[in-house]
């Protein structure tokens, strides 16, 4: 079999790589089986993605685990989302611990229900001391809803006589979203075929490179990761250069 991971230059890496985890639904359906069972299915790829990013060096890992869109479907399927989350969330500190990943998150967390909020919380607490990698669980998140949250706190900064318009640029900016200290993702990969951002990230991806695979979620293995990483690679950043500025 081709070792993938071997061909992966450990030198260019992504500092931080963000996913839009899709496909649990039809993964399901596919098989015939609850959409729920879907989403059970896609926590292993969550582990996997998880541990070959820690392994290979990867900073910052951002899931894109629940959207502020999300809570227009069926009331059975989010409560079944709320509570995977919750399990998951305690069930994986130990190896989070283990593993040395912190565990962060971004989005509206205070309109999560009070049990994910506490068990969220709490894992945040007891693995904040890790350096290796820190996952970042995007969680009742959307990008315009983070965008619209910084400009009303920078507004208010300015009301009270703290920020002068004037200095407001995109660093300013930029530490005003639930990203701040974080770089921007230099990778953005989305499963199951659909070729959207939905509101993920507007502001951090305006550079990154998108991959886009196929593969449903739950199916998102090491290899998976890996093979975007190596298209990543093979792709020449150049930032509004020419290739010949680039290859100097
Ligand atoms: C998208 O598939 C997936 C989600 C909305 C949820 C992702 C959640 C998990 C993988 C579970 C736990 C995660 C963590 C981080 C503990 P979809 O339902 O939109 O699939 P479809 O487009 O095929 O319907």
């Amino acid at each position: 079999m081709e070792d993938l991971k071997s061909q992966v230059d450990t030198e260019n890496l992504p500092r931080h790589i963000a996913i839009i985890m899709d496909g649990n639904g039809r993964w399901a359906k596919q098989h015939g089986k609850p959409r729920v069972f879907g989403h059970q299915s896609g926590v292993k790829s969550v582990r996997e993605t998880t541990e070959a990013a820690a392994e290979l060096g990867v900073e910052y890992l951002t899931l894109y685990a629940f959207s502020t869109e999300n809570w227009n479907r069926p009331k059975f399927e989010v409560n079944a989302l709320m509570a995977l989350l919750v399990e998951t969330i305690r069930k994986e500190v130990k190896t989070l611990n283990k593993n040395n990943i912190r565990l962060a998150a971004i989005g509206d967390l205070g309109r999560l229900p009070e049990k994910s909020q506490k068990a969220l919380k709490k894992a945040i607490e007891d693995t904040a001391g890790n350096t290796r990698m820190t996952l970042v669980l995007a969680l009742n998140y959307s990008a315009k809803w983070e965008i619209m949250n910084a400009v009303k706190s920078l507004a208010s900064q300015v009301e009270s006589g703290n920020l002068t318009s004037e200095a407001i640029d995109e660093e300013v900016f930029s530490n005003a979203l639930a990203t701040r200290g974080m770089p921007d993702p230099e990778l953005l990969i989305r499963t199951s075929g659909e070729t959207r951002i939905s509101n993920f990230l507007l502001w951090q991806i305006a550079y990154s490179e998108l991959y886009f695979t196929p593969t449903f979620w739950p199916d998102f293995r090491k290899d998976s990761l890996y093979t975007a990483i190596l298209d990543y690679q093979n792709r020449e950043r150049r930032f509004g250069k020419t290739s010949e500025q680039v290859a100097k």
